[in-house]
């Protein structure tokens, strides 16, 4: 069993597809034990992100996920890592396959409508980041 963290981001929640989206996380055998939806400020974006600080697109990165509410989940369930990738599909649209999130759901690779933790060890300092452990569920 493994948990990951997931972003459903500001230009997923304005096409108010929310539900869409979670429900193509249970429906493939994750289960959501904590969730909440958030505005985040500069700085926590800016931490959220700062192992992308030194590449150009950080700071457009950074503009887009304070652009509006994102929807914060931990997602459990066995391989949940590579599990929650393959279903968000390539981090850029064009390029993910059909029937993932970012092929449904995304326009571009700014906007590409969520964001999963890439390896164990980053799904548990990202989990950190926005839960505290009595905030998760099984
Ligand atoms: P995410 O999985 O949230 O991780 C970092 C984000 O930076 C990524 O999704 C993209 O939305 C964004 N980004 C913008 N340009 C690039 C790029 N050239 N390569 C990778 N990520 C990019």
């Amino acid at each position: 069993m493994q948990k990951t963290l997931s972003i459903i981001k500001p230009d997923a929640v304005k096409k108010n597809v929310i539900g869409k989206i979670l429900d193509r996380f249970e429906s493939n055998g994750l289960k959501i034990v904590a969730m909440k939806k958030i505005q985040l400020n500069q700085n926590q974006a800016e931490e959220f992100y700062q192992i992308h600080k030194d590449k150009p697109f950080f700071e457009d990165l950074v503009k887009f996920m304070i652009s509006g509410p994102v929807v914060v989940s931990v997602l459990e369930g066995e391989d949940a890592v590579f599990k929650n990738r393959e279903l968000m599909g390539a981090t850029n649209p064009k390029e993910a396959k059909a029937g993932t999130i970012r092929a449904d759901f995304a326009e571009n690779i700014d906007a590409n409508a969520v964001h999963g933790s890439d390896s164990l060890e980053n799904a548990e300092i990202e989990i950190n980041f926005f839960f505290k452990t009595d905030e998760i569920y099984k």
